[in-house]
């Protein structure tokens, strides 16, 4: 016999011998049933002869089996959330037993508050509320990111037996790897041993999370604009997520700016074109908003007027050493900061603080194609350099021909042989005409010539035009060989005449030995061979060719 058996037993046997005493039990000592659920309880006695075994309670209760020390009863349709039931007998000294009774309500319905767009960065709560549980102490909410668990929270504490509401919540701080995530809760209500495991989960919530940390960038080439015309704007929001689901929002003058938006990687950029028909402060304002959160950037445009000015030249063409008038006006809105100045490309003329300027100019030749610049600045608020706008205007200033050695230069040492150019020219405006003469021949300039030494000589130079008229005198002087030539020519000359010297001399030696000949072939002939005579002609011949 096991040793613990065996001392139960002993310890029942010591119970009934010392009191006499009868017990009474109840079964299941400890229970768990639903509100508005029934149970059945085993009241049991060792009394021998009880008038009556029975059950106390509150709820409505009905007998179901008996035995000879025991009855079963039960209770329906719990409603009591701190039930008590006691079994009784009536018998000598039996005290009544109770059982422990843990009335519950399993979660009827869970619900995750719905879940703003959420802000990287940000704390945001996580409220699960479940509803009407009992009892609230064997109750366990989880917070649960897709499958993994971020909180429990438990409810120990909570005295309360009847059905309530529990609300939990946990904080978290949105991130972005949280974007598109399900967020739910779960509520277990444990009643293990005795009873079950409750387990049921809220609704799953999606988040939405977006990242906006800083605002947003507004560029213009400048800060200032001249009126009516367009200057880009763009707008600039970097570091954002969602960044295509930025909302861009332009304005310039308080009139709202068409615009396109550009979205790369992280970056959202807006493009406009901003303009205004009015002078003065403006304010250009950017407004981008992405989910809950709304950034502004703004920037003061200074809007200015300043026409090009009207330069007037009078008259425009004229004769050297006349008066010439230059004019100017700008149709400017006369801002106190305009100043304007009459000037070229090296020097000014005059200049004053005016919208009006004018100069008396007496035209010289070399003001002839001088563009004269008329030029108006204007200091606009806020802007560290004025702005600049001019016109121009070209004199033309006419004038007779002018040479000087430069230009056509007074001598020219030349070779005779070599190709030379002759260059005269002349300036003045029209353009003269120029004519190279010596006596009445004409020279034609600016090509290249083979020299020979008849050009040698002085040449008049004559520049025209319908002003007047400039001559120069060129000498144009030819080296040329002659010595030397004649050297060769009397040389060759002499050889000339010694050769003749010596076939003269040849010939009248020779012609004395023909005679001699002719005597001796005419006694030839005679002898009857006349082929001789041939040859003999030929011989004669021969000879007058030779000088
Ligand atoms: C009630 O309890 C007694 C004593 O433990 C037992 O003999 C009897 O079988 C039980 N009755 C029922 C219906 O379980
Ligand atoms: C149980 O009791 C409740 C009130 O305590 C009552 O409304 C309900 O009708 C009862 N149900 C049954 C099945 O008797
Ligand atoms: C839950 O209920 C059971 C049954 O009544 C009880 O034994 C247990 O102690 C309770 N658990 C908690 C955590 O309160
Ligand atoms: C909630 O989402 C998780 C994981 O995304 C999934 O396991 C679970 O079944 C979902 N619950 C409901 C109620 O849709
Ligand atoms: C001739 O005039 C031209 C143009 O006016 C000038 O550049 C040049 O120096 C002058 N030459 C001489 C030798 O004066």
């Amino acid at each position: 016999m096991p040793p613990l058996l065996f001392f139960l037993l002993a310890l029942s046997a010591w119970q009934k011998g010392a009191q006499g005493a009868a017990s009474v039990r109840i079964w299941p000592e400890k229970a768990v049933v639903e509100f508005g659920g029934s149970i059945v309880f085993n009241c049991s006695t060792t009394c021998k002869d009880f008038i009556r075994l029975g059950l106390e309670t509150k709820e409505s209760m009905r007998s179901r089996e008996t035995g000879t020390t025991w009855a079963t009863f039960e209770l329906l349709n719990v409603s009591n959330w701190d039930t008590k039931p006691s079994c009784y007998a009536l018998c000598t000294s039996a005290s009544p037993q109770h059982a422990a009774v843990t009335v519950y309500r399993s979660p009827e319905r869970i619900v995750l508050d719905p879940l703003p767009e959420m802000e990287v960065g940000k704390e945001y709560n996580l409220t699960c509320r479940v509803h009407n549980v009992a009892p609230r102490r064997n109750l366990t909410v989880t917070f649960l990111k897709a499958e993994t668990k971020l909180h429990q929270e438990t409810f120990k504490e909570h005295s309360a037996l009847e059905a309530g509401d529990v609300v939990a919540t946990h904080s978290i701080t949105a991130q972005l790897s949280d974007n598109g995530e399900e967020f739910s809760c779960q509520a277990a209500l444990d009643l293990r041993p005795e009873g079950q495991l409750f387990e049921k989960a809220s609704q799953n919530q999606s988040v939405t999370v977006v990242d906006f940390p800083v605002d947003p960038r507004l560029n213009t080439l400048h800060d200032i604009l001249e009126i009516s015309t367009e200057m880009d704007v763009e707008c600039e929001v970097a570091g954002v997520f969602p960044a295509k689901e930025a909302r861009f929002d332009l304005t310039f003058a308080g009139e709202r700016l068409k615009f396109s938006v550009n979205v790369w990687n992280d970056t959202a950029t807006a493009k406009a074109q901003a303009s205004s028909s009015s002078v003065g402060k403006h304010e250009l304002n950017c407004t981008v908003s992405l989910g809950p959160i709304i950034r502004t950037a703004t920037k003061t445009v200074a809007v200015y007027s300043l026409p090009d000015p009207i330069l007037h030249v009078d008259p425009q063409a004229v004769l050297v050493n006349e008066a010439v008038t230059f004019t100017c006006n700008s149709s400017g809105t006369g801002s106190p900061g305009i100043k304007m100045q009459i000037r070229d490309a090296k020097e000014t003329f005059a200049s004053a603080s005016n919208s009006s300027l004018q100069v008396v100019w007496t035209a010289q030749e070399e003001d002839d194609g001088r563009e004269f610049t008329c030029e108006v600045e204007l200091m606009v608020d806020g802007h560290p350099v004025p702005v600049v706008k001019k016109t121009s205007a070209k004199l033309t200033v006419f004038y007779g021909p002018r040479m000087n050695d430069t230009s056509c230069p007074s001598s020219l040492d030349w070779t005779e042989g070599n190709e030379e150019t002759f260059f005269c020219s002349a300036w003045g405006n029209p353009k003269p005409t120029i004519e190279c003469r010596k006596d009445t021949v004409l020279y034609k300039l600016g090509t290249p010539q083979r020299i020979t030494r008849d050009q040698d000589g002085l040449y008049r130079c004559n520049a025209t035009n319908e002003h007047g008229s400039d001559v120069r005198y060129v000498t144009i002087r030819i080296e040329f060989t002659q010595p030397n030539t004649l050297l060769i020519g009397l040389l060759c000359l002499g050889a000339v005449a010694i050769a003749c010297v010596a076939g003269v001399a040849y010939r009248m030696y020779y012609n004395a030995h023909k005679i001699r000949k002719y005597v001796l072939k005419q006694k030839q002939q005679a002898a009857g061979h006349p082929m001789e005579q041939k040859s003999l002609n030929g011989n004669a011949q021969t000879e007058t060719d030779s000088c």
